[in-house]
């Protein structure tokens, strides 16, 4: 079995090296001739975390190729994985206009059965028109049948994530279909990995609505946020008494600057204008609610900063981190980098470091100074802000960095720092819904139960 990948960016070169890795022969295939150059000498356009060794294993073996040509695919592959972009459109809704130009430019050439697998993230209903399209398309007494297998990848952990899925999901309209499928995965399934086969809605909808959850979560506890920050109470540690039980769970209930990246903002949008297209905006009413918290975490700390700086002529402020998470240098509406371009916009002098976005950042937003170093960014500053959790950030020494600041003030804007090192040395540790008073002040015991 043969397979192409067409749409070779963040999705589409993982999976892609994955499937070589699989043991399969990939050809990936691209429009843009840099891309597909870079990814055939075994270099990665962006960071990820084990990619590139993968990359260049596949390539030097010849399992992996890349190239410009879909017709060159149509003769090569059995299985074709599309992987194209689908970007939020004007009105919010996904524009699925790069699926169908990779299928007008795929399905005429093809020259025997084979199946075409949607990877990409869609609105519910792109399959099935999908389908008829490429029936439209296909020439005379070639069967095309149409898949939907949602990607769950997460950045940073992205060859993790398609080597060992969680689950794999296949939306299918013929035996032949489930079949060519359970070929391609063999491994993860003979590794017990859950396997959900439904029809061509339920794929689709699977993706959008984990994502759509995973983006609730957090608002939620960004919600949360706001009422512990009015009401004294600890937002961590609501998180952490929350995660023990386990029909809730810890993970996403990470409260701070909110979710950003190229998936979860856009599919809660996507997800809306689906829902209001489909004449059932009601029931999807409340991600107008996700979306609007998740925005107001970015006002919350731009509002606190331009208050902490008063009015400072020539205020000055370190933005550590521009990524939309850590692991990764995507800054694709990353709330880092949108608090960083705003704050600038208010007449602020932003430095940024982040520990491996300063180029894309720098791409979208070369107004803004970067530093080569998280201590070279502060050198002068004002106010530090702490927008992406990078390990390395936890690990900064509070008592040098004292001396190269001129104010003295870091909000953590993440909720990860420990407070007490920086107290400690001095700094006025801000966060967001979160208790940073001493520890020894929250945890004190009150000296009357003490004696009693
Ligand atoms: C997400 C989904 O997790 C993945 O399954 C899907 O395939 C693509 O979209 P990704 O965009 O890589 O993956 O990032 P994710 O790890 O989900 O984080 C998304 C955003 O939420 C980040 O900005 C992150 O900082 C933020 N986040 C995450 C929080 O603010 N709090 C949390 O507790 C967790």
């Amino acid at each position: 079995m043969r397979i192409s990948v067409i749409g070779t960016g963040y999705l589409g070169a993982t999976h892609a090296a994955g499937m070589a890795e699989l043991g399969f022969e990939v050809l990936g295939v691209d429009n843009n001739p840099a891309k597909v150059a870079a990814l055939a000498a075994g270099r990665v356009p962006f960071h990820e975390p084990d990619l590139p060794e993968l990359l260049s294993k596949h390539v030097d073996d010849g399992r992996l190729r890349f190239g410009t040509s879909l017709a060159e695919a149509a003769r090569f592959a059995d299985v074709h994985f599309l992987c194209v972009g689908t970007p939020q459109g004007p009105t919010g809704a996904a524009d699925l206009s790069q699926l169908y130009s990779a299928l007008a430019g795929l399905v005429p050439h093809l020259t025997r059965n084979c199946l075409i697998v949607g990877k990409s993230t869609v609105p519910v209903g792109t399959a099935e028109a999908l389908a008829e399209y490429v029936d439209a398309l296909a020439p005379q007494g070639i069967s095309v049948d149409l898949a939907w297998n949602p990607e769950f990848l997460r950045e940073g952990h992205a060859v993790h994530d398609t080597l060992h899925p969680n689950r794999l999901v296949f939306g299918v309209t013929t035996p032949g279909a489930e079949w060519a499928l359970r070929q391609v995965y063999s491994e993860a399934i003979a590794a017990d990995t859950p396997v959900v086969i439904t029809n061509l809605p339920t794929a689709e909808l699977v993706k959008v609505s984990a994502n759509a959850f995973l983006a609730t979560k957090i608002s939620f506890i960004n919600a949360m946020a706001e009422l512990c920050e009015i009401t004294g109470a600890d937002v961590t540690l609501l998180a952490d008494a929350l995660g023990h039980d386990d029909r809730i769970g810890r993970k996403f209930l990470g409260a701070g600057l909110g979710y950003g990246g190229g998936c979860l903002p856009k599919d809660v949008r996507a997800l809306i204008a689906r829902a209001g297209e489909l004449g059932v905006g009601e029931s999807v009413r409340f991600l107008d609610s996700v979306d609007a918290i998740n925005l107001r975490r970015r006002e919350r700390v731009i509002r606190e900063t331009l208050d902490l700086l008063g009015g400072r002529t020539r205020p000055r402020v370190a933005v550590l981190g521009a990524a939309f998470k850590p692991l990764s240098d995507d800054v694709r509406d990353s709330p880092a980098l949108e608090v960083a371009v705003r704050l600038h916009a208010a007449g602020v002098e932003v430095t940024v470091f982040d520990p491996e976005a300063n180029r894309s950042a720098s791409r979208i937003a070369p107004q803004l100074r970067y530093a080569p170093t998280a201590t070279a960014a502060l050198l002068g500053a004002d106010v530090v802000l702490h927008l992406t959790e990078w390990r390395e950030f936890r690990e900064l020494d509070p008592t040098v960095l004292r001396s190269v600041a001129r104010g003295r003030v870091i909000v953590d804007a993440r909720n990860t720092l420990d407070p007490e090192p920086w107290q400690a040395a001095g700094w006025d540790f801000r966060a967001l819904g979160r208790l940073v008073a001493p520890r020894e002040e929250v945890g004190r015991v009150d000296p009357l139960l003490e004696s009693a």
